[in-house]
């Protein structure tokens, strides 16, 4: 991580002198950011933006979103601030119930609506939720979250869906404006800072895929995917881009926002459900396939990532909060 080596030299004004202990500190706080390239190539546009406001459900496509310490935001629909958990408050996910990736929530207002093809739609408000409650906790990931309970009718909901017996889950809303706690195990290899993990997602608040190292994997599968299979915040399209660019870029700007690569996506067997479906792949295509020619080859972090193959990158916003980003943005890389 060699460009980690370059920090800018703090500028700091010293009017009102509060003292040596102020400037250290804040000398410290401007060593501990990276520097901010200032030559940027253009890689192509954006192609399409998705939000999943509910942890392995579907996802609702955005035209233009606002960027946040904790992902793709518009008014009340954010990424990844909801998940579905069981009667311990640990998480699931589609990899054991591929069932939620057939949910199609949708966010009107403070309302969230859960569609599914089998089951009557319903609907939560979400300003409700965050005003009746105080947070419990649950998990995700080892990690404590706290969060707010949707209530019964979202349970039953849920619990119909995957079990159709008992009420055994329930939905539960992200009750921080913060990113949550950060894994033990995840700074041995990787430099996230306290704001890289976002609400609920895996690891990162953004995930982008290159439309072209779709097109080359296709290229070697017989059941062909979409980038919808890998669950992409943005996908990047652009007659110049090559296949697995991305692998080699520091940081990516879309409009004027800057993202810091934090680490190449590795992947896990939900990229062998098919979206449409639910229904698994029965030689687990794509991930075979991607295994044979894209697992990391670092030794260090092969040790962390196993022999799951990478395929996306997964960033961390480094500009301000609060900018927008729009489909047909022009994409740059550093
Ligand atoms: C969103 O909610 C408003 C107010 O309840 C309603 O008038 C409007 O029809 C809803 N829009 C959609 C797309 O459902
Ligand atoms: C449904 O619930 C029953 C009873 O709790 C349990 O034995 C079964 O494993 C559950 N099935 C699924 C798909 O979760
Ligand atoms: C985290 O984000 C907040 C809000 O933008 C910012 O004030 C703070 O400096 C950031 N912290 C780090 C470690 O980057």
């Amino acid at each position: 991580m060699s460009y980690r080596g370059s920090y800018t030299s703090a500028a700091i004004t010293t009017a009102g002198l509060a003292g040596g202990a102020y400037i250290a500190y804040h000398l410290y706080k401007e060593f501990q950011k990276p520097k901010l390239p200032e030559q940027w190539t253009q890689a192509g546009t954006l192609k399409n933006m998705y939000a999943y406001p509910i942890k392995s459900c579907g996802p609702v496509v955005m035209n233009k979103a606002e960027c946040s310490i904790l992902g793709l935001k518009s008014g009340w629909l954010r990424d990844r601030v909801l998940m579905v958990v069981d009667d311990k408050m640990n998480f699931i996910t589609a990899r054991a119930y591929p069932e939620l990736l057939l949910v199609h929530p949708s966010v009107n207002g403070s309302v969230l609506t859960l569609n599914h093809c089998d089951l009557e739609s319903l609907s939560v408000n979400l300003a409700e939720v965050v005003a009746l409650q105080a947070p419990k906790t649950a998990t995700v990931w080892t990690v404590p979250v706290p969060v707010y309970d949707c209530g019964w009718e979202a349970a039953e909901w849920f619990s119909r869906l995957l079990n159709r017996s008992t009420t055994s889950f329930r939905l539960v809303y992200y009750a921080s404006q913060n990113s949550r706690g950060l894994r033990s195990s995840t700074n041995k290899i990787y430099k996230f800072t306290k704001n890289d993990t976002g609400a609920l997602p895996d690891e990162v608040p953004f995930n982008l895929i290159n439309e072209a190292s779709v097109d080359e994997l296709n290229s070697r599968l017989e059941d062909k995917v979409t980038h919808r299979n890998f669950r992409p915040n943005f996908v990047l399209d652009g007659a110049s881009l090559k296949a697995f660019d991305e692998d080699n870029w520091k940081f990516v700007k879309i409009g004027d926002n800057i993202f810091e690569i934090i680490k190449p996506c590795t992947r896990c067997i939900l990229t062998t459900i098919d979206p449409e479906t639910g229904v698994r792949h029965t030689k687990a295509e794509p991930l075979e396939t991607l295994k044979s020619y894209r697992q990391i080859e670092n030794p260090e972090v092969r040790k962390s990532a196993g022999n799951s193959p990478r395929m996306g990158i997964q960033m961390a916003l480094r500009s301000g909060p609060g900018g927008f980003v729009s489909l047909n943005d022009p994409v740059y890389f550093a």
